[in-house]
């Protein structure tokens, strides 16, 4: 499985974190979650660093933390990452990743169609956004992160409609991506649905 590319893109909150790492479990795969790149920028600009230097000097150390999770930092993750310079410079890190040996699952906006586009799989995970609220909203809770269902819809909605309006790497699937529809399914019925995809083609 050298070089073995997994690309799953979509909404926030789709589901597409949750069956990214289930299914890179199952195949031994590395897991990148590159909405983490776009969320650590933020994070920092809401500290008062300029987003491109802040871009430049990422490290793997800043990706790490729940402080990344909250929708105050997705907000701010979602202005930056519709700045060409900034994606610019998360190009390299992300495209290393997913050549490394051993097979690579990427998650995020633009995996299957920027960052990814030779990857042997490119899946695109939508749900309904009220559905995808509730469950943010509830993993939020469990995480102790004071918020409200109110709040995460509208955040979830806002990052949407700019992720998809922006002009540099807009949220769309990639042309072959398959499309899962996680609105209703389990996680363990979205997992078996996408492992069934990747082994088809393996
Ligand atoms: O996936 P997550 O919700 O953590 O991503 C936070 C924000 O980062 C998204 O709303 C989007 O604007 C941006 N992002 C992106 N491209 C990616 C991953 C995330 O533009 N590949």
């Amino acid at each position: 499985t050298q070089g073995f590319t997994v690309a799953i893109d979509g909404p926030a909150a789709s589901g597409k974190g949750t069956i990214s790492k289930a299914v890179a479990a199952h195949f031994g795969f590395a897991h990148l979650d590159t909405g983490l790149l776009y969320r650590a920028v933020g994070a920092k600009v809401l500290l008062g660093v300029d987003a491109l230097d802040a871009a430049r000097a990422l490290v793997p150390d800043d990706l790490d933390g729940d402080a990344l999770r909250t929708p105050d930092v997705a907000q701010e993750a979602s202005k930056v990452a519709a700045l060409p310079d900034v994606r610019a410079a998360l190009v390299d890190f992300q495209r290393s990743f997913a050549a490394r040996a051993g097979g690579a699952v990427l998650d995020g906006r633009d995996i299957g169609t920027v960052i990814c586009p030779g990857a042997q799989v490119k899946l695109f995970v939508i749900a309904d956004a009220v559905v995808r609220a509730r469950r943010r909203f509830e993993e939020l809770s469990g995480k102790g992160i004071d918020t409200s269902f109110e709040y995460v819809l509208a955040d979830v909605q806002t990052r949407d409609e700019r992720d998809m309006g922006r002009a540099d790497a807009p949220l769309r699937p990639a042309a072959d991506a398959v499309e899962i529809d996680t609105s209703s399914l389990s996680i363990e019925e979205a997992v078996a649905q996408t492992i069934a995809v990747i082994t088809a083609v393996m």
